[in-house]
């Protein structure tokens, strides 16, 4: 116990808090003292993290007590420990009873809330609303920190090219500069402004790097990407949550130019710490250390050891490889005892950020666990990200916004009754029986004379004739249709890569027989990625994208289906026409044969080339008209700036927004550039009448890229600039960058 006063001695003296990502002299001084009091054991027990066995997502090694590592000191972190109680009882072990009573991180995922959940981030993103997100995340952070945790998962920033993995519910879509924005506002959101605060996270910016491109969208597959589509798609948003003073890093699953991230000096040190100056620390991703072995990149666990200190992972989460091998391998000279020194410090560095050598029990308040988790203020604010997430695709008989007094409606499909895959996959605590279903939020939004029908309609893998016919009859007794359908919960997330993007089971089969009513059908999808839906998009007049919206889904789905809200979201990411598509993004290049009418040019010979609804398209109830482009003039010189302008009207029924979308191509470069780039947005909120100029600021900066030499910078020429309402239907203009 000596040493742990000395820390404490410490920390009084020095007591001061510092921000994430600035090293600090004092708290470098402290780290030094606690570096000479530490023994190599204790060293590389801080690089382990454990999860506690309740919440397994990957293979553990069990063969040693986990319990006595942890009474050795020899844990820097736990996972999946979670509630002021629990997570009380074993930090006060730590600090109490171990010989140097260094406090524990203790991390979880919370990815779209803790347990008042908000919509999955893919839906999120899709309401361009970023100070909406930061809000989500600051909520999330509350919550979470109010159960006793001061580390998560989140944001995951993988760039989501194909919908065939699991994962593209996590993250905000297919557009680099986009999803930049998107992870500053959410580090934003769980950091706050200051992680010694008790209501702030630690947050982990994943997975580093390239995860989203794997081959055939299969979960944990190969990634081989170019070095320039590396930096100029994948790591952007990585460097981005850098720059918002992101104060962790997690490796991905998969390799990346023959090397496992996990063990990619590239990655981890060239780019991460060499050139971004990152001075936070890198967990790996589940057992990723000992999957070096079935990689075929080292020999045996002593060997991914040595290979995963030296390239700069930092802390192990359950492989148990460096309690294992680290000491081992510094007693052979593998390893210098310096390079693990470094790895402690960037984790002590944390946790004096998170102020945890302040106070241990910081987190820790049980009043506070009570007041603020599910509070009506959270639950308040789900239900209005949820409705900024819904994207209205198809509305073309005008069905919608619907009578709040029709006399009857039929809700059909398991989803539309189904709470608890309304809270979508990775839900931390968000409880099965919480979340309010499309049904209740329709039965609570009606006047109270309205009937309201309900026809499960079998499941989502299969509906009898019976369920489908029984489903049919009511329909046929009402005036109008609400059909839910889509995946449910487990279909996307990790482990849930799909080959098939169409609707799983026979909903489609229910829709037709639905459609043969002849009745007015609102189709709902609900699901975790883009779906291939052409056939619905042809028989159907009304689509809208729900994505998983969280607690209060059916609410916010109400809220859009009878006008309360008018929809405003716009797609982060490109439907599919179909799988053969994939992946299918708006910035593409543009080949030397482009798309046309001889048979000698990229296309398909029995699909078209554009998705099914392309890069950030989204319906209003209302219109809006686009003016065309005014540019303050069509030469830019480098350094300088010009400026776009164009004017909006809605000339539509009924307020609403609208995301205005700046788009640039580079017509000639020292390497092919994309068709289009978004390079700017802004969402307004129009009148019914009402006209707004709309004005973007062209700097020559924003037309930088990885040149031929992979210099990044701007390359006088010509250039086409679009203003528009979506990623295709734009107004176009040129200009000139000049020197
Ligand atoms: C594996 C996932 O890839 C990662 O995103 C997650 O944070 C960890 N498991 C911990 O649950």
């Amino acid at each position: 116990m000596i040493s742990r006063t000395i820390i404490v001695i410490i920390s009084i003296i020095f007591s001061m808090s510092i921000k994430a990502q600035h090293i600090n002299k004092n708290t470098e001084t402290k780290i030094d003292s606690i570096l000479k009091l530490m023994t190599l054991e204790e060293k590389v027990g801080q690089l382990n993290q454990f999860s506690s066995l309740e919440i397994i997502t990957g293979p553990i090694d069990n063969s040693n007590s986990r319990e006595d590592y942890f009474k050795r000191g020899l844990v820097g972190s736990l996972l999946n420990v979670t509630g002021v109680d629990e997570v009380r009882k074993i930090q006060k072990y730590a600090v109490e009873q171990t010989r140097l009573g260094i406090p524990v991180l203790f991390a979880f995922d919370v990815i779209h809330g803790y347990r008042t959940i908000f919509p999955i981030p893919l839906a999120e993103s899709c309401s361009w609303d970023l100070d909406a997100m930061e809000n989500s995340a600051r909520i999330a952070a509350i919550e979470a920190t109010a159960a006793g945790l001061n580390w998560t998962f989140a944001p995951m920033v993988d760039i989501s090219r194909d919908p065939r993995w699991g994962r593209v519910m996590e993250g905000a879509g297919e557009d680099p500069f986009y999803a930049s924005l998107v992870a500053k506002s959410r580090v934003k959101g769980f950091q706050g402004n200051n992680l010694s605060d008790n209501n702030t996270l630690v947050a982990c910016a994943k997975h580093f790097a390239a995860y989203g491109a794997i081959e055939g969208g299969r979960e944990y597959n190969t990634v081989d990407v170019s070095k320039r589509i590396l930096h100029e798609i994948h790591l952007k948003p990585f460097k981005a949550a850098k720059e918002a003073g992101v104060a962790t890093f997690m490796s991905s699953f998969n390799e990346l130019d023959g090397l496992p991230a996990a063990t990619n000096k590239y990655l981890l040190q060239e780019t991460l710490r060499d050139n971004w100056n990152f001075e936070g620390f890198v967990v790996s991703d589940w057992g990723t250390f000992g999957e070096t072995v079935i990689h075929g990149t080292a020999h045996n666990i002593n060997d991914a050891a040595i290979q995963a200190i030296n390239s700069g992972s930092d802390m192990d989460m359950e492989s148990m490889v460096y309690l294992r091998e680290l000491a081992k391998a510094v007693k052979d000279k593998k390893v210098d005892e310096s390079t693990i020194d470094l790895s402690v410090r960037r984790i002590l560095r944390i946790k004096f950020a998170a102020g945890l050598f302040d106070d241990p029990y910081k987190y820790l308040d049980k009043e506070r666990e009570e007041k603020l988790i599910f509070s009506p203020k959270h639950l308040e604010a789900s239900r209005d990200m949820a409705r900024k997430s819904i994207v209205l695709l198809k509305n073309s008989t005008n069905i919608l916004p619907l009578d709040k007094k029709v006399n009857k409606i039929a809700v059909i499909g398991f989803l539309a009754d189904s709470k608890k895959d309304m809270n979508g996959f990775w839900s931390a605590k968000g409880r099965d029986n919480e979340p309010t279903t499309l049904l209740e939020g329709i039965k609570d939004a009606v006047f109270k004379n309205t009937e309201v029908l309900y026809s499960k309609a079998g499941n989502i893998n299969k509906s009898t004739n019976k369920e489908i016919e029984d489903a049919v009859k009511t329909a046929k007794q009402s005036d109008v249709v609400v059909v839910a359908v889509g995946e449910t919960k487990d279909m996307s997330g990790e482990g849930a890569s799909r080959a098939y993007l169409n609707l799983p089971g026979n909903q489609l089969d229910l829709l037709k027989e639905l459609k043969k009513t002849g009745k007015p059908i609102v189709v709902v999808l609900m699901n975790g990625r883009p779906l291939v839906i052409p056939e619905i998009d042809n028989t159907f007049e009304t689509i809208v994208e729900t994505w998983w919206l969280g607690t209060k889904a059916g609410n916010a789905i109400s809220d859009v289906l009878f006008g309360d809200y008018n929809p405003s979201g716009k797609l982060t990411m490109s439907f599919p026409y179909a799988v053969g598509q994939i992946p299918v993004y708006y910035n593409h290049k543009n080949t030397g044969r482009p798309e046309n009418s001889t048979r000698f040019s990229s296309k398909y010979i029995d699909i078209p080339n554009e998705p099914l609804y392309p890069f950030g398209y989204g319906l209003s109830y209302t219109k809006f008209n686009y003016s065309e482009i005014n540019l303050s003039s069509n030469t830019l010189k480098l350094g300088n700036s010009i400026t776009a302008k164009v004017t909006i009207t809605n000339t539509g029924d009924f307020d609403g927004e609208e995301v205005v979308q700046l788009y640039i191509r580079d017509i000639v470069a020292s390497v092919t550039r994309p068709v289009k780039e978004l390079k700017g947005f802004e969402k307004i909120f129009l009148r019914k009448g009402e006209s707004k100029e709309i004005e973007f600021t062209i700097n020559s900066d924003m037309l930088s890229f990885f040149d031929v030499n992979m210099l990044y910078k701007a390359e006088i020429g010509d250039f086409k600039l679009f203003i528009g309402t979506n990623s295709k239907e734009v107004k176009e203009t040129d200009f000139s960058l000049v020197n």
